[in-house]
């Protein structure tokens, strides 16, 4: 009798086990078909435990390891799941007979080695947004992923609204609003100060702090928030994250660039803001635009951190949208307010169309680990290079630029479509609440060229630079994958 390979047997048994309904205990307990897909969940203070929420209850899937370098948050979370594997090292879960693939929520700095690792350990892998830390690792993932022939999904959850935001964009391509003129991507979001330390905070004894440092410089952090010294506000350093604009940003990014069916990166881009209105310990900028300068039409995305104005609880909108997207056509536009669905409107504003209607994106992630087929994927590595890529050469704009004073900005973006009506908005954004751009100025980022089919930028080494990072041995993502 033909045998079958662990990974046939996945593919052509029907699902046995439908663990609908099971507590937490008996989900990661149940002995569970032959045929289950056997799951570890790698950092889980807090998105991760959203990763362990959607997958529980889908049919024939199964925790079988926890791995966080956080040993506290690890014996928590073990409590509430008897009987899984425990692991603070990525390297020793990857050695595990008892996993099959990986569903990974660590910073973003150690996504792509954590990937890379994961696939050529044989295993599958669905990495939260943005996958990549800079913009060659992403495309190293993307070649792992095919190298090894495994199913890597991007946590961009948009990507499986099929009955909502899918159906959007079928009917902005089929062309009911005409052209689009501007891709308009929002993150309004409040971000409070982080406050300011005094010097090097200690890191708690119960993480691993080589480890969590990973690729990353081993250096003493320079934050004490409400999170402490180690964990979420590594979002706004740029050692680890790439600020507002690669956390909620990169989902907004992504379905913008969806609707624009753009399938490489942008030829040319240019971003300016800064971190205004409060002076804290973080790097990266509060207040942004990005610039993408497609030649069919512009991708513009906003981040604000501030509200409408000094001590108000709201955030601004924009043609109905906070954290948004807005495609702007000849006929009208289109507002995607949230995961799940959108609203077409005519040129008064008046809504015309709507759709709603989202799956479970880790459900989709299983479908593809069955079928064996990238294609079957909502959101494959692919789609999360790009999106990661387009925040990632945004902010190397961002970050080779010059404090400016507005006359100086206005003058130097006043022939690119869009966008200085944008930067007016935002300059009334900002003295609402109480920005003097006269004095505090913002940071005009450097126009880049890039070339999307090498994805380097041209004529310029500094940014060229900026397209990789130093790794830290032993966590070095491989030239050769
Ligand atoms: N898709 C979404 O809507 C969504 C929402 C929130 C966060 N996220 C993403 O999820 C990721 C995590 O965000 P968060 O807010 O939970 O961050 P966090 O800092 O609160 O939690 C990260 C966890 O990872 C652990 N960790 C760090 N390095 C590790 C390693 N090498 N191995 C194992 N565990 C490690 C930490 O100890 C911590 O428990 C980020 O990339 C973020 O962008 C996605």
């Amino acid at each position: 009798m033909k045998t079958l390979s662990r990974r046939q047997f996945l593919r052509t048994t029907a699902l046995t086990t439908v663990a609908a309904g099971l507590s937490a205990r008996s989900w990661s307990q149940v002995a569970g078909a032959n045929s289950d897909i056997r799951v570890a969940v790698v950092g889980f203070r807090s998105q991760g435990s959203s990763h362990l929420a959607s997958m529980k209850g889908l049919p024939g899937v199964r925790l079988t390891a926890l791995c966080d370098v956080d040993a506290q948050l690890l014996a928590e979370k073990a409590r509430q799941y008897e009987g899984v594997e425990t692991h603070t090292d990525i390297r020793k879960l990857l050695e595990s007979k008892n996993v099959d693939a990986l569903s990974i929520a660590t910073p973003n700095h150690w996504h792509a080695l954590a990937t890379i690792w994961a696939v050529q350990a044989g295993k599958d892998v669905y990495v939260e947004k943005p996958v990549s830390h800079n913009v060659w690792e992403g495309r190293q993932m993307v070649a792992a992923a095919r190298k090894y022939s495994k199913i890597v999904q991007t946590g961009t959850q948009s990507r499986s609204s099929q009955q909502g935001i899918r159906q959007a964009v079928e009917w902005v391509k089929a062309g009911n609003l005409g052209k689009i003129n501007i891709a308009r991507g929002l993150c309004y979001k409040r971000r409070d100060s982080i406050g300011k330390t005094t010097g090097p905070a200690t890191v708690p004894a119960n993480v691993d702090y080589d480890l969590w440092c990973g690729p990353a410089p081993l250096e003493q952090p320079r934050r004490n928030g409400k999170f402490g010294p180690v964990h979420y506000d590594w979002h706004w350093f740029w050692a680890y994250g790439s600020g507002d604009l690669g956390n909620q940003g990169i989902h907004q990014m992504d379905i913008a660039r969806w609707f624009l069916g753009e399938n490489q990166l942008a030829p040319r881009v240019l971003s300016l803001g800064g971190r205004l209105g409060y002076t804290d310990d973080a790097e990266t900028p509060n207040t942004q635009i990005v610039y993408q300068e497609y030649a069919a039409a512009p991708l513009i995305f906003e981040v604000r951190g501030l509200p409408q104005k000094t001590d108000a609880k709201d955030m601004d909108k924009y043609k109905g949208g906070s954290v948004a997207v807005i495609i702007e056509c000849e006929g009208g536009y289109v507002l995607v307010p949230n995961y799940t669905g959108a609203t077409a409107h005519d040129k008064d504003g008046k809504e015309i169309m709507k759709w709603s209607g989202a799956e479970n994106h880790h459900a989709n992630f299983f479908k593809a680990v069955r079928s064996r087929k990238p294609g079957d994927l909502n959101a494959d590595i692919l789609e999360g290079h790009l999106s990661s890529a387009l925040c990632h050469t945004g902010n190397i704009s961002y970050r080779l630029g010059a404090l400016k004073a507005p006359e100086e900005i206005k003058e130097a973006i006043k022939n690119q479509q869009g966008l200085d009506d944008t930067f007016g908005r935002m300059a009334e954004h900002l003295a609402a609440n109480g920005v003097k751009l006269e004095t505090d100025k913002i940071r005009l980022g450097l126009p880049l060229n890039f070339d999307p089919k090498t994805e380097q930028f041209t004529g310029n080494t500094a940014a060229n630079g900026m397209l990789k990072r130093t790794y830290r041995a032993p966590f070095i993502v491989p030239e050769k994958v």
